[in-house]
């Protein structure tokens, strides 16, 4: 111990993190010890980089971008619909498609004390859990093609294990287990605006799921991208846990991609406004690019073309289909990081815990959108709002509870009629 301390000490010393040596002094034996190993553990001087790149970026400058057309399904004749539909519904036959949830997220905006999947929605006719929702639509899928399509659903740290206990308690809704796969996203430490790490209140190195980009190296080191390559799947459908409208195996998506012989795709749907908070699916220096809309130039985000509509106006809304080729090779990208600055409670250099009024520190996050640059090609499909995108972000207002179900239950009944 003596000397993992006096090691712990060097390091700190080293990367300017002397509050921690503070704290160290004031903590009972055996957290001290755990607190010893995440330092020594902890990798100082790839955050630290990653601090100074990114704290200190200048504002990113938009330019050199061009609109990317979408595929409108009224567009397509029948025959076309018909030849793209029967291409996907014979790889979801043939067992060669699979669906991976991101549900590693905080859903900090949402406020529920839990892990977002297992929020419970008032839809009609019963109330589900959100990961109810998604094990519902894909035993429907799998009726209809006489198949069980893997379910690959991407946790964090922080939420794995009540993830993993409540799939147990509710009997996993009925899902084959053998077809349900738990994977781990990473953590990366959070940093204050002067660069130090944060204590949390149990004297952990604070840290937080590295973003949902990170699923492609998670799938990578936890074994996902080989069991892919073991069922022979072709396509891996990846969406988010809190949209209940999503369409969990999309034949039209996925016949498309085929039939074009490219890696990657993704559903859009229509912005409703140059200021709806959703990033748009464009090129930037000819690379496919989701612009952000707080990055967005507002001419630029309020151009229409002769038909009215919004020339940037393809919103990205989390509907990505890879190819298990694409996986693999991203498995091994390192994706670039974002950074966000939010608020944290953390233990200060004399022991007292402080509950964060402001945002106080740097969170740093990859995007899955980023990984379309990888690639020269993209299908998107425009989807429509009212079939495809009931998400759940927000307590209350735009993209809250109330909203997402009241889409939702419209459009079941539209389906119905
Ligand atoms: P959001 O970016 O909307 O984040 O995630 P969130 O966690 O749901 O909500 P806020 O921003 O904290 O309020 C979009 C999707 O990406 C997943 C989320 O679980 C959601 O399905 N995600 C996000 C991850 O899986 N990991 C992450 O690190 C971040």
């Amino acid at each position: 111990m003596n000397t993992k301390y006096e090691e712990a000490i060097k390091k700190l010393e080293k990367y300017n993190q002397k509050h921690v040596i503070n704290i160290l002094e004031t903590i009972e034996e055996n957290k001290k010890e755990n607190l010893i190993n995440q330092i020594l553990d902890l990798n100082f001087e790839s955050i630290i980089n990653l601090y100074e790149e990114l704290s200190n970026k200048k504002e990113i400058k938009i330019d050199n971008i061009e609109p990317i057309k979408a595929i409108k399904k009224e567009q397509l004749d029948d025959k076309e619909l018909n030849k793209y539909i029967k291409l996907g519904e014979d790889i979801i036959k043939s067992n060669k498609f699979a669906l991976a949830t991101m549900s590693g997220g905080q859903g900090t905006r949402l406020g529920f004390n839990g892990p977002k999947g297992t929020f419970k929605v008032n839809i009609e006719p019963k109330p589900k859990y959100l990961f109810e929702i998604l094990a519902d639509s894909l035993k429907e899928i799998n009726k209809k093609y006489n198949v069980t399509i893997p379910w690959y659903i991407m946790t964090s740290e922080e939420n794995n294990d009540s993830i993993e206990d409540f799939f147990n308690k509710n009997n996993y809704f009925d899902y084959d287990k053998s077809y349900v796969k738990f994977f781990k996203q990473g953590n990366l430490p959070l940093l204050s605006k002067e660069g130090k790490i944060l204590i949390d209140e149990n004297y952990n190195i604070k840290q937080a799921a590295d973003g949902n980009g990170g699923i492609f190296s998670s799938m990578y080191k936890n074994g996902i991208i080989d069991d892919i390559k073991n069922r022979d799947i072709k396509w891996v459908f990846i969406g988010s846990i809190d949209n209940i409208l999503l369409k969990v195996a999309d034949p039209l998506l996925i016949g498309i991609s085929e039939s074009k012989g490219i890696q990657i795709a993704t559903k859009s749907i229509p912005k409703n406004s140059p200021q709806e908070k959703v990033g748009a699916i464009c090129k930037q220096n000819g690379s496919i690019k989701v612009i952000e809309y707080s990055e967005m130039p507002k001419e630029i985000a309020e151009a229409r073309d002769e038909n009215n509509e919004l020339i940037y106006g393809e919103s990205h809304i989390m509907c990505n289909l890879f190819s298990s080729e694409a996986l693999q090779k991203l498995g091994k990208e390192k994706l670039p990081y974002h950074i966000a600055f939010k608020k944290y409670n953390y233990i200060d250099e004399n022991g007292k815990f402080v509950v964060a009024e402001n945002p106080n520190a740097y969170k740093f996050e990859s995007f899955i959108f980023d990984s379309f640059t990888y690639f020269n090609d993209i299908a998107v499909l425009r989807g429509k709002r009212e079939e495809d995108f009931a998400p759940i972000k927000n307590k209350e207002g735009v993209d809250s509870p109330s909203t997402a179900v009241e889409l939702y239950n419209n459009y079941k009944k539209s389906i119905i009629n």
